[in-house]
C-alpha cells in the first residue's frame, strides 16, 4: 500500500522495523520510583511515541488479521467485495469511537482490501483552503483520503469539501470582491474515510454524506487475548495462557492499550531477566504499574473516590470532577469515562455522574441507604455519544 501525508510526500511503505526496546523509559521507572508522569501513560488511550514506533509491526493490514468488530467487519466485506465487482472506488466510511479501538487500522486495512494508495491528514491540519485544493489535487481515481479528527474541520474546509465529497468537484475562487470568481473543477472518484472520537460534534451535514457511518466498540475479552497473543507473538515474547488472560483483563477494551502491556510486560521480563511470563509475573509487572485487576489506574480510582466520597456519589457534572481531579474535563470525558461507563462503573445521567455499586464495591465501600436509593432512581442518559 501506498501511504501519502497530506503535504504530498511519499512514504515507503511500512518501510522501517519496529523497535524493540519501545517502552518510554522502562527500567529507569522501575529503579528510581519515577512513577506518577509513566503510571499515568501507561492506561491512558492516547498514542505514544513508543506506540507509534512500534505500530509498523503491530497494524494488522487485512481484514482477516483484524481481530473482532466483526459486525463491522461483515459489513465491509461485502461492502468492500462489492464495490470491487462493480470495479468502483468505496462509499465513503466514518469510523467513529474512543480512541485505541482501530479506527486508523481500519482506515489502511480499507485502503489495503481496496488496492488503493491511502492519503493521511487530519482536520486539524486542514486549516485554510489551499490545504484543502492541495490535498484533493493528489487524488487519483479510487485513493483513499483518510481525515482523521474530522470533528475538528473549521467550517470553511467543511464547505469546501461538501461537493468534493457529493459530486467529486472543488469550486476553486479567485479574486476578491466584485472580481470574485468561481470556477468548478472535476475530481477524480475517491473514497473519504473520515475518523472521530466524537461522532456528535459533527455537523449533521457532515454526517449525511457519508455511505455509512461505522461505530467500532470496546473489545472482549476473548478478542483482546488474541490480540495479546498476536502481540506477543509478533514482538517474540513468551507468555502462557494466564499471562494473556492476565494482560487482556486489564486492557480497559483496547487494542492499543493491551499492546502496551504487553511491551511493559516484556520490558519488566527483560528487566528481571526472566524469559517466559506467566501469570503470576504478568500481574507482577502490571501491579508495578499500579495498573488494577479492571484495568484502573489512580486517576480512575480517584475520579470515583471523588464521586463517591466527595459529591455523595453523584449526581455531578464532569466540569465539577475535572476540577477536584485538577484534569481538564475533555480528557475525562475522551479518555477515561468511556471505559468507565462501558465498564459499569459510573453512569451517566442527565443530572451528571452517577456512581454505580460496582464503583463502591471496588474501593471497598459501601453505599448508605440514600446513596443506596439515588442508584436506583438513576435515569440513564443514552442520548449522548
Ligand atoms: N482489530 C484489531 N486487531 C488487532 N490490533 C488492533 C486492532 N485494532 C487496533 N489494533 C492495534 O491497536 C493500535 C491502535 O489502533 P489505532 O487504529 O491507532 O486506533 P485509533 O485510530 O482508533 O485511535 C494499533 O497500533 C493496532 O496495532
Ligand atoms: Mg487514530
Amino acid at each position: 500500500m501506498t501511504i501519502i501525508q497530506s503535504h504530498g510526500h511519499q512514504l515507503p511503505e511500512d518501510g522501517k522495523k519496529a523497535s524493540t526496546g519501545a517502552y518510554e523509559r522502562p527500567v529507569k521507572a522501575f529503579m528510581a520510583g519515577e512513577e506518577k508522569k509513566v503510571r499515568t501513560t501507561v492506561l491512558s488511550t492516547g498514542e505514544t511515541s513508543s506506540d507509534k514506533k512500534s505500530d509498523a509491526t503491530l497494524r494488522p493490514e487485512s481484514l482477516s488479521e483484524y481481530i473482532g468488530q466483526s459486525r463491522l467487519k461483515t459489513m465491509l466485506t461485502m461492502s468492500i467485495s462489492a464495490a470491487r465487482t462493480r470495479n468502483e472506488p468505496l462509499d465513503h466510511v466514518l469510523l467513529y469511537g474512543p480512541p485505541g479501538l482501530g479506527k486508523t487500522t481500519l482506515a489502511r486495512v480499507i485502503a489495503n482490501e481496496m488496492s488503493a494508495r491511502i492519503h493521511m491528514t487530519s482536520g486539524p491540519s486542514l486549516e485554510r483552503p489551499r490545504d484543502i485544493v492541495g490535498l484533493v489535487h493528489q487524488l487519483e481515481q479510487g485513493d483513499v483520503l483518510f481525515i482523521d479528527e474530522i470533528h475538528r474541520l473549521n467550517k470553511v474546509a467543511e464547505e469546501l469539501l461538501y461537493p468534493a465529497i457529493e459530486d467529486f468537484v472543488i469550486d476553486l475562487t479567485s479574486g476578491k470582491g466584485h472580481a470574485t470568481r468561481t470556477m468548478r473543477l472535476p475530481l477524480p472518484r475517491f473514497t473519504l474515510v473520515g475518523a472521530t472520537t466524537k461522532a456528535g460534534r459533527l455537523s449533521k451535514a457532515l454526517r449525511d454524506r457519508f455511505g455509512f457511518a461505522c461505530r467500532l466498540e470496546f473489545y472482549d475479552l476473548s478478542e483482546l487475548s488474541l490480540i495479546v497473543a498476536r502481540t506477543a507473538a509478533l514482538l517474540s515474547v513468551t507468555v502462557d495462557e494466564g499471562a494473556v488472560k492476565a494482560i487482556a483483563s486489564r486492557a480497559r477494551g483496547t487494542p492499543r492499550i493491551a499492546n502496551r502491556l504487553v511491551r511493559l510486560v516484556r520490558d519488566f521480563g527483560q528487566f528481571q531477566g526472566q524469559n517466559v511470563v506467566d501469570e503470576a509475573f504478568a500481574i507482577q509487572a502490571l501491579e508495578s504499574y499500579q495498573v488494577d485487576a479492571f484495568g484502573l489506574d489512580n486517576t480512575d480510582r480517584r475520579f470515583l473516590e471523588i464521586l463517591i466520597q466527595h459529591y455523595d456519589g453523584g449526581p455531578v457534572g464532569i466540569d465539577t470532577i475535572a476540577v477536584t481531579l485538577g484534569e481538564d474535563n475533555e480528557t475525562l470525558e475522551d479518555v477515561y469515562e468511556p471505559f468507565l461507563i462501558q465498564a459499569g462503573f459510573i453512569q451517566r445521567t442527565p443530572r451528571g455522574r452517577v456512581a454505580t455499586v460496582r464503583a463502591y464495591n471496588h474501593l471497598g465501600l459501601t453505599p448508605t441507604q440514600s446513596q443506596q436509593l439515588k442508584m436506583d432512581f438513576t435515569e440513564v442518559d443514552k442520548s449522548s455519544e
